[in-house]
């Protein structure tokens, strides 16, 4: 009878394990764990990017512009489109919330902006007396009378950002009237630097705006 071997006693070369050590076969180099970790990282960071950024991957997101052209045409051409664009924005953040976006107002509350002789007077220098401090107690426009206040804006806005607003409202929602200039504006501060009050329409009826 054969003795038996001892199996842990690595006799023949076929029963040597490979240790740790090992040098690698030529030409499989082992993937090291951590690339698995950084890719597996790297997907799920990848996935929140275009979770959050690629709109839902829905079509109409890149749909709206289809040529380079026509984003061109979207741009400001001028500096009279420049200070629009920038009295639209100052709109958006400041009278918005009473005169609304449509420029129409709320019934009652806030009167319009949209067709207003006030808005639409040959000069602005009645209603960059409304924008610096504001307006209160009975005003028609419009054929419509309106008693209520708004607030003054002296030490919020700009001249050169009453003048963008100014110009803004009356050239949008079909208004059609000559742009108000920084200069303006800055007279119109001047002129009025003791008034601490708002308006009365009254008040401002005294002052001409042709
Ligand atoms: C808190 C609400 C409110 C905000 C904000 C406001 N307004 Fe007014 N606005 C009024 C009210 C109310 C009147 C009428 C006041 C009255 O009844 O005496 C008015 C009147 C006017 C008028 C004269 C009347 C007319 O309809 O033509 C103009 C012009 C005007 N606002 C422009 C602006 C501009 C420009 C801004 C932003 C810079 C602005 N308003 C922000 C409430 C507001």
């Amino acid at each position: 009878m054969k003795p038996k071997r001892d199996k842990n006693s690595p006799t023949r070369p076929q029963d040597l394990k490979p240790s740790d050590d090992t040098e690698p076969l030529p030409g499989k180099t082992p993937v090291p764990v951590i690339f698995f970790v950084a890719l597996g990282l790297l997907m799920l960071w990848a996935g929140l990017f275009l979770t959050s950024n690629a709109g839902g991957f829905n079509s109409k997101v890149y749909g709206a512009y289809h040529s380079v052209q026509q984003l061109e045409a979207l741009r400001p051409k001028s500096d009279g489109d420049k200070i629009f664009l920038e009295g639209k924005e100052i709109y958006g953040r400041t009278c918005v919330p009473c005169h609304q976006p449509n420029g129409a107002g709320v019934a009652g509350q806030f009167p319009p902006l949209a067709g207003s002789e006030w808005v639409l007077a040959p000069k602005a220098d009645r209603i960059a007396r409304i924008v610096l401090n504001g307006l209160q107690g009975p005003i028609s426009v419009s054929g419509t009378d309106w008693n209520n206040a708004m607030v003054p804006w002296r030490d919020v806005l700009t001249d050169s950002e009453i003048a963008s607003v100014l110009t803004y409202i009356r050239n949008e929602w079909g208004n059609k009237a000559a742009p108000v200039s920084v200069d303006s504006v800055k007279q119109v501060r001047g002129d009025t630097k003791d008034q601490s009050e708002a308006w009365t329409a009254a008040d401002l009826q005294k002052i001409s705006d042709q």
